[in-house]
């Protein structure tokens, strides 16, 4: 007979490709991105280890090599395990083949989270729930306003999950505003049974397979700090959040205004401010305005650019008085002077734009 143990196993799904935030994902997985200093996946894994995780497996998949040269469990106090997938296994999957990398029993608790959500989930209390309600799996669950986009989790009074809808897409399927905010507790023997060799989506084939058996999946609402960074926009607001201080993490290197890494340079005229952070060796000329922003590493802003919510790719440059609200410039691009980029514009890689004569007057405040 076994007996569940403490909780010090976690499976971190990282192998999305990251599409809605092409082009900065085209040579860096969305979780190896640098979000206020780190790599996101680093702010997860330290919230785990604090929570008393002692060991996690990194389920790989696009661009495996980025973790396998960048990630070192020593550094953050915590044992690191990669396992990658030939081909991508989807959700499911990706949780069946970590299985040979954990070493919990079959009844002890195992930790899952999606590599893309920033939160401040108390991941104690949910592993608390898990075990007083002797539950088979216990998700996290938040509320948002409009909850199309996710996986809706309606629950009982007591808390039982009773159905799992992931992206509906009828109108009578909403019907909750609780969704699935991507991170689980499963009993070990839960993830044994997931079919192995194929693609399992955990959301369309795992939660609703588990109810119509009668598992008890239980939920638990928390309404604290939750965003998930799969979109440019949210990208820059999760980075934001990190460095002002509104999101949990003790991975973050100094709170403020804005942060600035090793070897970055900031003009003093310039104004940088709203939570921006200016990577490694980047530049920020004379007079620029950087608000809300992440600037990543030898990327340079040159003099009078008004850059706002905004994502500037490794070693791009952006010309001299170049207006930027709600772009994405990938790495190396070059944005002559003057040329003004707004909501949605995103910039491939490498590519070079004319300076232009125009001189845009926009409010500069
Ligand atoms: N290893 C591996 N292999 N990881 C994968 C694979 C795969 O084949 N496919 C997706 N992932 C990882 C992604 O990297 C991401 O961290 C996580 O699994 C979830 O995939 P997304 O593609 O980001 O899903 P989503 O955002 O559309 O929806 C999911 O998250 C929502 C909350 O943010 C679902 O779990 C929803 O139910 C949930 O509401
Ligand atoms: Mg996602």
């Amino acid at each position: 007979m076994w007996h569940a143990g403490a909780m010090t196993e976690a499976v971190l799904l990282v192998g999305g490709q990251g599409t809605r935030l092409r082009p900065l994902t085209i040579n860096t997985p969305k979780p190896m991105l640098p979000v206020a200093g780190v790599p996101f996946t680093v702010h997860q894994i330290t919230r785990a280890r604090d929570a008393g995780v002692t060991r996690i497996v990194l389920g790989t998949s696009y661009k495996a090599e980025v973790f396998r040269e960048f990630i070192d469990g020593s550094d953050l106090g915590i044992e690191i395990v990669i396992a990658t997938e030939d081909e991508p296994l989807g959700t499911g999957g990706a949780i069946r083949h970590a299985l040979p990398y954990l070493q919990s029993g079959p009844d002890d608790p195992v930790l899952i989270f999606n590599g893309d959500v920033l939160s401040g989930v108390d991941i104690t209390g949910l592993v608390d729930h898990h075990a007083r309600t002797g539950s088979d799996v216990t998700l996290y669950l938040t509320p948002v306003e409009d909850p199309r986009a996710y996986g809706l989790v309606p629950t009982d009074q007591h808390g039982r999950v009773t159905a799992f809808l992931e992206k509906p897409t009828h109108p009578h399927e909403i019907v909750t505003n609780n969704i699935n905010a991507g991170c689980y507790v499963f009993r070990r023997s839960v993830i044994d049974a997931i079919p192995h060799g194929r693609v399992v989506s955990v959301e369309r084939e795992t939660f609703p397979g588990l109810l119509a058996s009668g598992a008890l999946v239980s939920g638990v609402v928390d309404s604290g700090y939750w965003l998930d960074l799969g979109t440019p926009l949210s990208f820059v607001q999760g980075s934001r959040d990190l460095v002002l201080g509104h999101a949990p993490s003790p991975a973050v290197p100094s709170r403020g205004d804005f942060l600035a890494l090793d070897g970055a340079s900031i003009a003093a005229s310039a104004q940088v401010h709203g939570g921006t952070s200016v990577g490694r060796g980047a530049v920020i000329g004379e007079g620029a305005v950087v608000n809300g922003s992440v600037i990543f590493d030898g990327a340079r802003i040159d003099a009078g650019a008004l850059v706002r919510n905004s994502i500037v790719g490794v070693d791009a440059q952006v010309g001299a008085d170049c207006v930027l609200d709600g772009a994405v410039i990938g790495d190396g691009a070059v944005i002559g002077a003057g040329n003004e980029l707004l909501t949605g514009v995103r910039i491939w890689p490498g590519s070079q734009l004319a300076a232009t004569t125009i001189r845009f007057s926009s409010d500069r405040s």
